[in-house]
């Protein structure tokens, strides 16, 4: 944290004094120590889900705000790329009870991929709460929430995933084609840590997808509505 807050001060002072050998310079320090954080963290999570020691906290929440949220994370990620993202949330959000964090970090991930692996193209991130009808069960606090389940789907316009591929994807440390790191980066855990924490809130995710043509994640979980607490 130290190397990301020090060259981040160094970078807004070189630019204040216009050294702009530095800023170049620093900005690198900065980018690279963020990006080694986030294989740190994601490293340290699967190891914590393999030790079976990651925890589930359940909360009430909004969607609507998580979303917003992820949105002022990932949004200068998705216009890198020259992209577009359009939210559809279908009827009226009560509050849900899930784990925010979890949630926050499966989302990060599928909009992060959506972002990384579409050029000039469109995301659509899509949620709605509906009765629970594939029966996912959730130890939800001390409650069974067997009733509603949230649905979530992230759909790109992107490179796609073959068909030999797609099976492997949520293994830890797998990419689509040894190319993939070379061009896009990325350790491939992302979609191992975010299937982990879907069937820990006890649900799962799923994906379809069509070479050069794009792909579509979705998520679903139970969730409790919160009229149901007390
Ligand atoms: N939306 C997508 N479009 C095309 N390919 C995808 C998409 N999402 C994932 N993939 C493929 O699945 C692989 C695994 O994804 P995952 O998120 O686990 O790893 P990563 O993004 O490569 O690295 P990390 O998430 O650890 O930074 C990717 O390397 C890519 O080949
Ligand atoms: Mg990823």
């Amino acid at each position: 944290y130290a190397i990301i807050g020090y060259s981040e001060i160094l970078l807004e002072d070189a630019q204040d004094l216009g050294y702009e050998d530095f800023v170049h310079d620093l900005d690198n320090i900065h980018t690279s120590g963020k990006h080694l954080l986030t294989i740190i963290n994601d490293i340290l999570d699967l190891s914590k889900i393999e030790a079976g020691k990651m925890d589930v906290h359940w909360e009430s929440f909004d969607i609507m705000a998580l979303i917003e949220n992820v949105l002022a994370t990932i949004q200068p990620l998705i216009e890198e790329n020259g992209n577009t993202l359009e939210i559809i949330c279908e009827d009226n959000q009560e509050p849900i009870v899930a784990d925010p964090n979890k949630m926050r970090q499966v989302i990060l991930n599928l909009l992060s991929n959506a972002a990384k692996f579409t050029e000039n193209g469109k995301i659509i991130l899509k949620f709605k709460v509906v009765n629970n009808d594939e029966n996912f069960i959730s130890q939800n606090g001390n409650c069974n929430s067997t009733d509603k389940m949230l649905v979530l789907s992230v759909a790109d316009t992107g490179i796609g995933i073959s068909e030999e591929k797609i099976d492997s994807l949520f293994q830890p440390f797998t990419q689509a084609d040894n190319s993939t790191t070379r061009k896009y980066g990325g350790t491939g855990l992302g979609l191992a840590i975010s299937r982990h924490f879907c069937k820990m809130m006890g649900g799962d995710i799923a994906v379809v997808s069509e070479v050069n043509k794009g792909s579509i994640f979705t998520v679903k979980f139970p969730v409790l509505e919160t009229g149901f607490i007390n």
